[in-house]
């Protein structure tokens, strides 16, 4: 199994190209299923995610042709462009062996129900970060008059006769699955849905904008109202995934981590305003650039921010980690509070094994910073907390060794290719 070695102590300079953002492409190629004809997506990331849901897809009956030569884009970095083709559904049961491995995948159940008037779906997996319930999804496609049972570890969701019926439904807490699925089974319902607490998150608004672009009528997305007027049928289109605004604050973190100076590309400041703030807050530089933004710190250490991770657009619990991994170089004491998932502080004890002060109370770390981070083998819990780990590396003193980076591979597109171009040593060790 492979593991990633850092060597600590560099600082970064150069470009790093952001990749396409995952949490935008999964929700994009499952919109495919709504249509026969076909949608092409482009600067799509490689990565593990990417690849299972294409396995999830093919089942389903979706035709999918990755363009053999890799685009080359602007800033010396690559993406992929995709074209999808579910002409047939020829299986509504998306399997437990599949589903299980990514919570995204579940997300199928909305197109499913939406097109052939049914789906089996199994319960989901994902990332070991909380319970996860699905009971937003079901109250949900419940009021468009879909029927649905839970029977042996599966969803059984059935729609009435005629098909959905659009209906007016408020979700009780923000959630960006729930919103994702809904909005894809309403473009398809008979009349007007209208969503009431969505989820804002900048990935629902490129969902609903490659949706409108298939020939849906979607208004409102981005703010808590989302409005869909049903139509029967949706074509083709051609999209662009928006840049991954957790990569780019990833990146941007680090280098407030290492200092140095550091140019993030091919990406959009206001995806991230409220991270971008905490770490100019800790210390670093960030101006906006033509296409990205240049992040430097030289000189001054890093200040203690206190930040609580809330729905977009609060700060993201995707970069609660990152930012704790952060912290514990800071030069005084800061508190994180995760308000999203209730399990989400794994990291902690592995970064306490490079020897950073943490301690839990509920839902809040305090971090008390320390002068010196010394490497020592790690393991990789989820995705996010992995490269909190990888970003406390840089500084570390020595090897630090990071080990289960499957969980890496998931969501960072050739992370140590990255990092290594920018100064800092990071090497994958296969054995
Ligand atoms: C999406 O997960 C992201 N995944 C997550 O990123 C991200 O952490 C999360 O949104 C929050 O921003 C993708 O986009 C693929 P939620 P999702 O439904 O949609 C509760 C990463 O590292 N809830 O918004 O699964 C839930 O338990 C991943 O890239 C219910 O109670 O998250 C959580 O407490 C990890 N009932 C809260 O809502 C439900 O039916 C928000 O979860 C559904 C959710």
């Amino acid at each position: 199994m492979d593991r990633i070695r850092i060597r600590g102590g560099n600082e970064l300079h150069g470009t790093i190209p952001i990749s396409g953002a995952k949490n935008a492409a999964l929700p994009l190629m499952i919109a495919s299923l709504l249509t026969d004809d076909t949608l092409t997506l482009e600067n799509v990331p490689h990565l593990a995610d990417v690849e299972q849901l294409i396995r999830i897809l093919g089942n389903h009956g979706a035709d999918i042709s990755v363009n053999g030569r890799r685009e080359r884009q602007q800033g010396d970095s690559y993406a992929r462009t995709i074209h999808f083709t579910s002409r047939n559904i020829v299986d509504t049961t998306a399997p437990y062996e599949l589903v299980s491995k990514m919570r995204a995948s579940f997300w199928v159940l909305g197109p499913l129900l939406a097109r052939e008037g049914k789906a089996r779906v199994s319960l989901p997996g994902g990332c070991a970060i909380g319970t996860r319930p699905v009971d937003l999804f079901i109250e949900g496609l419940s009021a468009l008059g879909a029927e649905i049972e839970i029977d042996g570890g599966y969803i059984n969701a059935t729609a009435p006769a005629g098909g959905l019926v659009g209906a007016r439904y408020v979700f009780p807490k923000v959630s960006v699955g729930a919103t994702h699925v809904l909005m894809m089974a309403a473009t398809l319902a008979k009349g007007t849905t209208v969503i009431g607490n969505a989820a804002r998150e900048p990935e629902v608004v490129d969902l609903a904008n490659c949706l409108n672009a298939m020939g849906a009528k979607i208004t409102g997305a981005g703010s808590s109202t989302i409005t869909i007027e049903g139509v029967t049928s949706l074509s083709g289109a051609r999209h662009r995934v928006l840049p991954d605004r957790i990569e780019t604050g990833t990146y941007a973190m680090a280098v407030a981590m290492a200092g140095g100076d550091v140019v993030l590309e091919n990406t959009d400041v206001a995806l991230l305003d409220t991270a971008l703030e905490a770490i100019r807050r800790a210390g670093a530089e960030i101006t906006p650039t033509n296409n990205g933004l240049r992040v430097y710190r030289n000189g001054g250490g890093i200040k203690p921010v206190d930040v609580v991770t809330d729905p977009y657009p609060g700060f993201p619990t995707d970069l609660q980690a990152q930012f704790m991994g952060l912290m514990t170089r800071s030069s005084g004491v800061s508190h994180i509070t995760e308000t999203i998932f209730e399990n989400r502080f794994m990291h902690v004890q592995e970064l306490a094994r490079l020897g950073a002060k943490i301690s839990l109370s509920g839902q809040t770390a305090k971090i008390e910073g320390v002068p010196r981070l010394k490497g020592a083998p790690v393991m990789a819990t989820d995705l996010r907390a992995s490269v909190s780990l990888v970003i406390a590396g840089l500084v570390a003193e020595g090897d630090t060794m990071v080990s289960r980076v499957y969980h890496l591979d998931r969501g960072f597109e050739r992370l140590e290719e990255k990092l290594t171009r920018c100064g800092a040593e990071v090497e994958r060790v296969s054995e």
